[in-house]
């Protein structure tokens, strides 16, 4: 059957790379050598290196669509390559976004500015480690889903696939269960919130095409990939989706009330911080005052001062005074009033060190932030430390330039492997790494109903998947239906990405993991319930079918027995009233 599709208003470039792969291609080592101490006179560190190659690699795996013949995943076939056809558009490519099938826009151009952000800063780590070309076609494979899901100024399609349709299977990728139906906003149903996500996502990769880096008195470094056609693209649809964020006749909301489907898996709580992020990248990526002032009355219009929550896909405002600020101290740049945002940063940042507001910590030090922490605890550590390893250099004293790179170090010892398990949380990088994440394509299983049995051993290492983490006990148990603790997502990688490009810069000593040899992890997996049941409410996922079989044997046989005592204590009294 020919479907015809609805030719975009933007002309959408071919999918290719601007840089040539390299030749052979990088591919993961097996996690033995991930315990090979490097020679420490390697510029740049061979295990840094190895890890910047794995963690892009990750998203290479997570790769929806038809894969191109340079794909380096054995185990990934092509798939889903008729999304959209209900909308008549091609909606196929993009990223599955966790362990299930559906593919989310909002998490997604959250993860792309922060990958895009981190290579302006910390682009040189690719370099060095020959990631560039690799970082290029991670951020061509979104960039140009993404152009598709925005065929229109003011359409986007939000999600591909239906997440409770999605949630009921666990299988592999060549039988991915249809329909999977395409989401959008509009000018009448819009969504605030995603839709100026995605102009910040276009408008900082335009930045970092255009070889724009932050070049002043702090700054770093760009990635050597500059391609202004791709820049100046990109560019335009940042614009559009900017002006349908602000000015769409259906007003400002998030785009649940507009899709109430998305709120199953990523409902959005507000859009100003979005909005701020918009107009601050698009002020930076077009050299625009304006922008700059328009970002700083939505700042105040939306009271985003003092703020001492998380970071993450759904709260940008801890990154804005750092963007702000890296801005205001960039000669010839647009901004201003970089002591105010060096203020509004550091008030952040000693808050966080300090622990006031949402944050505490680990008992052995990992940053934590309450319920926001609860099913992914090292993604709300890793952000922290990423924007204020970024900040550390802008830092008014000494003394909190050292503080705050301590406490970076500290978060990225922690979640490589410094941590009472001795596990370094990434997969496949040291044997101690987890060995089942919670991901349907490298399992290998089938069997939604016995998602840790069926198989045991699981049959692909998913290289390079940052999981969900610990809880807050530091407690670890790598099982794979424990979706809060080993579950994979394109927004966990992304603060480790830039962290670890900022450590090939600057680290001459290994990643922590490489000191811990086979064996280091010893956790007994508790008995029973498939999560840490020191920590219950970590479990309100459903139990697999066999767990929830087994509780309802035992619970069955408790009760019986409970009934018999009661029984027999009964008669017991009854005849010792009576005699
Ligand atoms: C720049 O990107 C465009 C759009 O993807 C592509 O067509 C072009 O080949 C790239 N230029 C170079 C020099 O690689
Ligand atoms: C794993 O890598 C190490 C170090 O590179 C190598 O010595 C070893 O032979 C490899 N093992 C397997 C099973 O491939
Ligand atoms: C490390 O590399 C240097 C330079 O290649 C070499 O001279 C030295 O022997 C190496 N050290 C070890 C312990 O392999
Ligand atoms: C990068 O590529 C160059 C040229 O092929 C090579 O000499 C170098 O060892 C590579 N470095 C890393 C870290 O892979
Ligand atoms: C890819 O296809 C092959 C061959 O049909 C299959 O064995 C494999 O399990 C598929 N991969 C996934 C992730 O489903
Ligand atoms: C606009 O989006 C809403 C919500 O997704 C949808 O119900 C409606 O059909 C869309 N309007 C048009 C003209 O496509
Ligand atoms: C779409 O948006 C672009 C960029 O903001 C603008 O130049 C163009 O005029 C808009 N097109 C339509 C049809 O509104
Ligand atoms: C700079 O700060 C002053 C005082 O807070 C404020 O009035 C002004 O609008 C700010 N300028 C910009 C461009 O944000
Ligand atoms: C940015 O714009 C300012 C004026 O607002 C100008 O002075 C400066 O030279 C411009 N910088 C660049 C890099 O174009
Ligand atoms: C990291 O290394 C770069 C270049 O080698 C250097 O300029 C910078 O000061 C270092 N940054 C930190 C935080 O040590």
């Amino acid at each position: 059957m020919k479907i015809s599709i609805i030719s975009s208003l933007f002309a959408i470039s071919p999918v290719f790379a601007q840089l040539a792969l390299p030749q052979p291609p990088y591919l993961p080592p097996n996690a033995t050598a991930g315990t090979v101490p490097t020679n420490s006179t390697n510029r740049p560190n061979t295990q840094w290196s190895n890890l910047i190659g794995n963690l892009l690699y990750f998203y290479e795996a997570q790769r929806s669509g038809k894969l191109p013949p340079t794909n380096r995943v054995p185990w990934r076939n092509s798939s889903a390559v008729d999304d959209g056809r209900d909308v008549k558009l091609d909606l196929s490519g993009g990223y599955y976004d966790a362990g299930d099938y559906i593919k989310c826009t909002y998490p997604l151009t959250f993860t792309i500015t922060s990958l895009c952000w981190g290579a302006i800063d910390n682009g040189l780590g690719y370099d060095m480690s020959n990631q560039t070309a690799y970082l290029d076609d991670m951020l061509r494979w979104g960039l140009d889903w993404l152009m598709r899901a925005h065929p229109e100024n003011s359409t986007l399609y939000v999600q591909v696939g239906d997440a409770n349709i999605d949630n009921n299977y666990w299988g592999g990728d060549n039988d991915i269960p249809q329909p999977r139906p395409s989401f959008q906003i509009n000018d009448t149903s819009p969504g605030t919130d995603a839709a100026a996500s995605a102009s910040a996502a276009f408008s900082a990769c335009a930045a970092m095409y255009a070889n724009r880096g932050f070049n002043g008195k702090y700054a770093q470094q760009t990635a050597s990939l500059r391609n202004s056609t791709y820049a100046s693209t990109l560019l335009t649809h940042a614009h559009a989706l900017y002006t349908f964020a602000v000015k769409a006749s259906g007003g400002m909301k998030t785009y649940q009330s507009s899709v109430p489907q998305v709120g199953d898996a990523y409902a959005s709580s507000s859009y100003g911080d979005d909005l701020v992020l918009a107009a601050l990248f698009l002020s930076w990526a077009e050299n625009s005052s304006d922008f700059y002032r328009e970002a700083n009355s939505y700042y105040q219009q939306f009271k985003l001062s003092g703020y001492e929550g998380v970071l993450n896909w759904d709260s940008k405002t801890p990154a804005l005074p750092v963007l702000f600020a890296q801005i205001a101290q960039s000669p010839n740049g647009p901004g201003s009033n970089l002591s105010q945002w060096q203020n509004e940063a550091e008030d952040y940042f000693d808050g966080l060190i300090d622990s006031k507001g949402g944050a505490s910590y680990t008992k052995h030090g990992l940053l934590y932030f309450g319920d926001d922490s609860r099913d992914n605890s090292l993604n709300p550590a890793l952000n922290a430390a990423m924007i204020m390893n970024r900040y550390a250099s802008m830092a008014t004293t000494d003394d909190k330039r050292v503080k705050y790179q301590t406490f970076v170090r500290s978060q990225i010892d922690y979640v490589l492997g410094k941590n009472p398990m001795s596990v370094p949380y990434i997969v496949g990088v040291n044997p101690n790494s987890p060995q089942n994440p919670h991901s349907a394509p490298a399992s290998g299983g089938d069997d939604v109903g016995n998602i840790n049995g069926d198989p045991i051993v699981t049959a692909h290492v998913l290289y390079g998947a940052v999981i969900g983490g610990p809880d807050k006990f530091d407690n670890f148990y790598d099982i794979r239906s424990d979706w809060p603790e080993t579950e994979v997502a394109l927004d966990y990688n992304a603060p480790m990405l830039t962290l670890t490009a900022m450590s090939i810069l600057n680290q001459t000593t290994d990643p922590f993991y490489v000191s811990l040899q086979d064996g280091a992890y010893a956790a007994v997996k508790p008995q029973g319930l498939p999560c840490d049941s020191a920590f219950p409410s970590a479990c309100t996922h459903p139990l697999p079918k066999k767990a929830q079989i087994a509780m309802a044997v035992v619970i069955t046989v408790v009760g019986l027995a409970i009934i018999g005592a009661g029984f027999y204590y009964f008669l017991l009294t009854r005849s010792q009233k009576a005699q």
